[in-house]
């Protein structure tokens, strides 16, 4: 038995291949790396390049592994992108999923974990968020995974598939023994961006919007180590495995912090000072993103150990002063990966 992880190259896929390494369990990479590194890979992983739209490179990965259960991460993210390009983000993100659905359903396939979105929650949830709220994506991005989503809970029904829908919030940090992080030079995320600023690899950053309806006027958000967010995989498979339901899970901590409040974050756990502007909203940015957490660890038991800002954004800083010494990300050495 051996779990495929598709986008396993990539910042999230990647350390889902450490946990299950970690675990003891077996597992092998399928990425184009379009995004993806195939240094990302841990060691002892196989790698296999190609697109999980392709349909006999799956079912033929599928018999050469003995997979029994895919957990899903390839995918494009970037909100403004998809923004630009509908079409692209659909074709990458629900189609291929439809595509890969198919393909497992051909070789009897029986569990999935699906990496969904606090983006098909849309602009103005209820918060904290429980995972019934009315969905209403604000992006293409967010509709995308919404409806993959909905093919999985049809095609779930039909075949007798089950799986763990599993809903990010703002994933962030790094693998706390550095094995794995951030890779991406054009990463846009606050605690990438700022780190990347205490570490002079920047010229700083802009505050999008100083004026919204929260405490200090900043965008509010729910931020999960991605080591904790890896867990909760490794315990959506243990499920699985049980013959558990499938089901749908919000992965985030129940609490937010400010932009202001990285900052500041940021700022005490590097000891330096940065240059921070203010700029105006991004368009479509949700004021507050705030998961209700309560249903994962009810139903997987997931506990996580890495909850703090600081522990978060402490990572995150070693990370990146590990990964990219002295350049600034983008420029290319041997290591740069
Ligand atoms: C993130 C994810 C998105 C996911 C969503 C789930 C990224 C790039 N995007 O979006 O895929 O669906 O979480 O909730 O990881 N900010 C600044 N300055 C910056 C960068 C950000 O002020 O330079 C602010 C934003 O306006 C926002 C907060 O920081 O209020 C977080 O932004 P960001 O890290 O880009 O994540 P999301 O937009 O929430």
């Amino acid at each position: 038995m051996a779990v495929l992880i598709t986008g396993g190259a990539g910042y999230i896929g990647s350390h889902m291949a450490l946990a299950l390494r970690d675990a003891g369990e077996k597992a092998v990479v399928l990425d184009d790396l379009s995004t993806g590194h195939r240094e990302a890979v841990p060691e002892g992983v196989p790698l296999v390049v190609g697109d999980v739209g392709d349909e006999a490179l799956v079912l033929r990965t599928i018999a050469a592994h003995q997979i029994d259960a895919v957990a899903h991460f390839a995918a494009r993210i970037v909100v403004p992108e998809s923004v630009r390009d509908p079409l692209g983000t659909y074709a990458a993100n629900t189609g291929k999923t439809r595509l890969l659905l198919g393909a497992l359903v051909a070789a009897k396939v029986k569990r999935f974990i699906f990496s969904s979105t606090a983006a098909v929650y849309g602009l103005e949830p209820p918060t904290p968020t429980p995972e019934t709220a009315t969905p209403d994506p604000g992006s293409p991005y967010g509709s995308s995974k919404l409806m993959s989503e909905w093919i999985l809970r049809d095609v779930g029904a039909a075949h007798g598939l089950n799986f763990v829908v599993l809903r990010y919030f703002n994933v962030a940090g790094a693998d706390p023994q550095l094995r794995s992080g951030q890779r991406s030079a054009a990463a846009s995320n606050l605690i990438t961006v700022a780190a990347r600023a205490a570490l002079g690899m920047n010229d700083g950053l802009s505050i999008f919007g100083t004026d919204l309806p929260t405490p200090d006027g900043t965008g509010v958000r729910d931020y999960i180590h991605v080591s904790d967010l890896a867990q909760a995989h490794v315990a959506a498979l243990e499920h699985l495995r049980r013959g558990g339901a499938s089901m749908t899970l919000n992965c985030g901590y129940g609490w937010g912090y400010s932009v202001r409040e990285v900052i500041d974050s940021v700022r005490r756990v590097s000891g330096r000072d940065f240059p921070v502007r203010e700029a105006p909203r991004r368009p479509g940015d949700p004021f507050i993103s705030i998961a209700d957490a309560r249903r994962i660890r009810a139903a997987l038991g997931w506990r996580p150990s890495h909850e703090q800002l600081d522990q978060i954004v402490g990572d995150a800083l070693r990370w990146e002063a590990f990964c990219w010494g002295a350049r600034r990300p983008g420029q290319r050495t041997r290591r740069a990966g």
